[in-house]
């Protein structure tokens, strides 16, 4: 691995040698001023010193690995949107999500249904629309919170027997810190005791105006349960959807980000990812947060396999050395050295923020008994 001089730590540490001496020794490394010290023992020292263990080599190749080149705009074509379902509890998204996946899908797809990944694509129109299936808006926190944006649309859903209640408003604000256009969906509306303008109300205290109230905000009536309104709802994404322009570049190496992962008995970490620009394929040497490897198989929303994702696509993905977070960023590395450099200094990172956390203070006391 990695190794750096007493000397070149001590002059990235602002110390002089002497100390970082005094420290190795402190750690039971006897070493001189030219000797090499590998990074875990380097990291440890510059832990000691409450200086983050962030060694410039490690920065420049995270660096490398996940700026993004810019696409040639001739290159960009639409992509599919991505759609997150929000809303209060019990307001009815899992059934929406439910009720339009069903509805949609083909007569040859039927049986290889029950697969769920987290996310899926239907087909309106023969046109594709990802919906994530994040469970409650914690997930799409969690995920802004680590700098992943996946979604494009979000669809509000409100129950037209209840209307606006707190967990909708927390919806409300997470969408527009996101700045991610809101689509609301007026949900059971075959209820007796639907009540869409009482919403349609209620929604005006948080600054959203539907349209036949003069506003912006397209609301749409819709019921899970008997499919009322569904068509309208798709019409309504692909609609904002082109408003909006969404555009990818499949001719290159992807990026995408984990919507979720888990360790598989049989088949070791699986990871659902969506592919957000470029195309993924099998055989791509990947690395995602602090896992790497090259993808072996991947498995659409269908449970069909397949040799390559392209942008918007949500795909499970088959090979990594260790199980993600939702939220980490998938990128494609060509060199597999490089990949294996990578995620191995974020495992040691991590590592190093538990040891930080927990031991603060455990070293100096360690030593103080022996
Ligand atoms: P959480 O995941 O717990 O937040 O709930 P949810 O928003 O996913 O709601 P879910 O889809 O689980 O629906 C809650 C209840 O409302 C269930 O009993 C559904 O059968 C019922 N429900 C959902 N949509 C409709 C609808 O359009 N009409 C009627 N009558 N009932 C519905
Ligand atoms: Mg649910």
């Amino acid at each position: 691995g990695e190794t750096v001089t007493v000397q070149e730590l001590a002059e990235k540490l602002k110390k002089t040698a002497a100390e970082v001496i005094k420290k190795l020794m402190n750690l039971g490394v006897l070493a001189t001023i030219n000797q090499e010290i590998d990074f875990d023992t380097a990291a440890l020292i510059a832990g000691e010193y409450g200086v983050e263990a962030e060694l410039k080599v490690a920065v420049d190749k995270e660096a490398l690995i996940m700026t993004e080149p810019e696409d040639d705009p001739a290159q960009l074509v639409p992509r599919p949107p991505v759609v997150t379902i929000m809303g209060h509890v019990d307001h009815g998204k899992t059934s929406l999500l439910d009720a339009i996946r069903q509805t949609n899908v083909t007569a040859g797809e039927a049986g290889g249904i029950t697969q769920h990944i987290g996310a899926y694509q239907v087909e309106h129109n023969g046109k594709k629309i990802t919906f994530v299936d994040t469970p409650g808006h914690a997930a799409f926190t969690a995920m802004r919170a680590r700098g992943a944006q996946i979604t494009d649309i979000a669809i509000l859903v409100v129950a037209a027997d209840d209307g606006v209640m707190p967990q909708t408003v927390e919806a409300i604000n997470h969408a527009k810190a996101a700045n991610v256009p809101i689509i609301v969906a007026i949900n059971k509306m075959d209820k007796p005791e639907a009540n869409p303008d009482k919403v349609k109300q209620e929604l005006t205290q948080h600054e959203l105006v539907v349209e036949d109230w003069g506003g912006d905000v397209i609301a749409v009536p819709v019921s899970a349960k008997t499919g009322m309104g569904l068509d309208n709802l798709l019409e309504m994404i692909l609609l904002v959807a082109e408003v909006h322009e969404l555009k990818a570049n499949p001719n290159r190496p992807a990026r995408g980000t984990v919507v979720e992962a888990e360790l598989d008995k049989g088949r070791g970490p699986v990871a659902t990812v969506l592919v957000q620009n470029g195309t993924l394929h099998v055989g791509d040497t990947i690395v995602v947060g602090h896992a790497f490897g090259r993808v072996r198989a991947m498995i659409d929303d269908k449970g069909r396999r397949v040799k390559k994702a392209g942008p918007s696509m949500p795909v499970e993905i088959l090979g990594l050395s260790d199980v993600p977070e939702a939220g980490d960023i998938l990128v494609v590395v060509e060199d597999e050295k490089l990949a294996r450099e990578v995620a191995e200094k974020r495992q040691l990172r991590k590592r190093e923020e538990i040891l930080k956390a927990t031991a603060k203070i455990s070293l100096d006391d360690l030593f103080k008994h022996i």
